[in-house]
């Protein structure tokens, strides 16, 4: 089993704030993800000034896109985006033209899991060529007291079994890591936990050494 990645999620308001993220973590973490909350406030042109600060680097915009694929996928991987998300109730024409695009620039589409969605419509999303999740605990479901548990891994087994490479965020913090032990995580997504830590490259570390021990 390889070794889960690790992923900023830059969900600042502000330009100067994420770059102060990055300035801290570019060399730390494997994944820069333009958060949703950046993409609202910034727009795409965040995309393409951590493609010129980072030319190597793997960067995803988390559009959680629901409409028009072609054109907001347009958007991102013309600025250097690696991968965009779309929405998992999104129609499966905008996860298919949005994977069009991706494929263009040699990107992808990860799909975020949000709400409800099925085992059903996940094999589909595996026959128009998706092959990346995001299993997502909401800030809004965190912030009402939903914890990890046994149904989550459950799922995230499952999907893994399915053939997806799957991703996991929702409010991680390094102690958590331990849960997901022995089920093959592509990557591991903190936000706060990262560009809030007094001292974030430490923070990125603590990931890391999660990582390390328990895969
Ligand atoms: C919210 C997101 C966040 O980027 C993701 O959940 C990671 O942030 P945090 O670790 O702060 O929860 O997609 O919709």
């Amino acid at each position: 089993m390889s070794k889960p990645m690790l992923q900023v999620a830059l969900d600042t308001l502000e330009i100067p704030a994420a770059l102060k993220a990055t300035r801290a973590l570019a060399a730390e973490v494997d994944v820069l993800e333009v958060g949703t909350i950046l993409c609202y406030a910034q727009g795409a042109k965040i995309v393409a000034i951590l493609r010129a600060l980072y030319p190597d680097q793997i960067i995803l915009a988390d559009l959680k896109a629901a409409d028009a694929g072609t054109t907001v996928a347009e958007i991102v991987f013309s600025q250097g985006a690696t991968w965009m998300t779309v929405i998992c109730c999104a129609p499966y024409a905008t996860m298919e033209a949005a994977l069009a695009v991706a494929k263009k620039y040699q990107g992808d589409v990860q799909i975020e899991l949000y709400g409800d969605w099925t085992f059903e419509q996940a094999e589909k999303w595996l026959e128009i060529g998706l092959t990346q999740v995001i299993y997502h605990r909401g800030r809004d479901a965190e912030f009402a007291g939903q914890k990890w548990g046994e149904a989550d891994l459950a799922k995230i087994r499952k999907l893994a079994e399915m053939g997806f490479e799957v991703s996991v965020t929702g409010g991680l913090n390094p102690q958590d890591l331990e849960i997901f032990k022995g089920i093959p995580v592509k990557c591991f997504i903190a936000g706060r936990a990262l560009y809030q830590a007094d001292d974030p490259a430490q923070a990125a570390r603590d990931f890391k050494q999660a990582i390390n021990q328990h895969w």
